[in-house]
């Protein structure tokens, strides 16, 4: 049975692909197991990057009211990422290495490689059943004082990590609501072009 979630893709996709999806709601009542955490972060340490640089950092906290760096975390969301997101088991702070380590010049495509690393890493927790949904709305200073993410270090995005949940549990309405709506995606005919800018590509030689 399809998921309403779920991509209505228009060609052949993977099903992983197919069934990733970001929600709001989490299930609180179900941890997520250290060894399983680690099974993301090995998929993400396989994605490929610029010259083999790996600049991705994560930062690994589990709900835990009485952590000093949880509750911080979670005084850095804005407000509409905060409605949601405490009821997640775990949020890890995605941090991006803004140097090269060979020459410590400018890595222009450290932001390209760590999204890389995250996207496997969606994928992998799809395959485990997991969900992840990543938040660019946040303080950065404030999750860098969090954490202790060192100069030459840049936050890039808060993950919400743990098991789907009942979305009718979300306080927001417009987060109720989207938690069912179906995933709109551009047409490929927006994206993919054949040799020339604004040539349409069909799957048909
Ligand atoms: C870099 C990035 C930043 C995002 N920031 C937020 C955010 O601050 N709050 C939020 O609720 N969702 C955020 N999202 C989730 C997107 O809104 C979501 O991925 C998009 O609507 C597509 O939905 P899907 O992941 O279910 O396919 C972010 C996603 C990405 C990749």
């Amino acid at each position: 049975m399809s998921h309403p979630k779920h991509a209505r893709a228009e060609h052949d996709v993977h099903e992983l692909i197919q069934q990733r999806w970001s929600p709001r709601a989490f299930d609180e009542a179900r941890d997520v197991a250290r060894a399983d955490l680690a099974r993301l972060f090995e998929a993400a340490r396989w994605a490929p990057s610029s010259g083999n640089e790996q600049p991705w950092r994560f930062i690994v906290l589990r709900r835990d009211p009485a952590s000093d760096a949880w509750r911080a975390l979670v005084s850095a969301l804005s407000g509409g990422n905060q409605a949601w997101a405490g009821a997640a088991p775990v949020l890890v702070l995605a941090v991006v290495r803004l140097t090269l380590e060979r020459n410590e010049s400018v890595n222009p495509l450290a932001w390209y490689d760590a999204g890389q690393a995250v996207a496997l890493l969606t994928i992998r927790a799809t395959s485990q059943g997991l969900s992840v949904r990543q938040m660019e709305g946040f303080d950065r200073e404030a999750a860098r004082a969090a954490c202790g993410v060192p100069a030459g270090f840049e936050p890039a995005v808060i993950m919400a990590i743990g098991y789907a949940g009942d979305p009718g549990k979300l306080s927001l309405e417009r987060h109720r609501d989207a938690e069912t709506q179906p995933r709109r995606r551009k047409a490929l005919a927006d994206f993919v072009f054949d040799e020339q800018w604004g040539r349409v590509f069909t799957p048909a030689s």
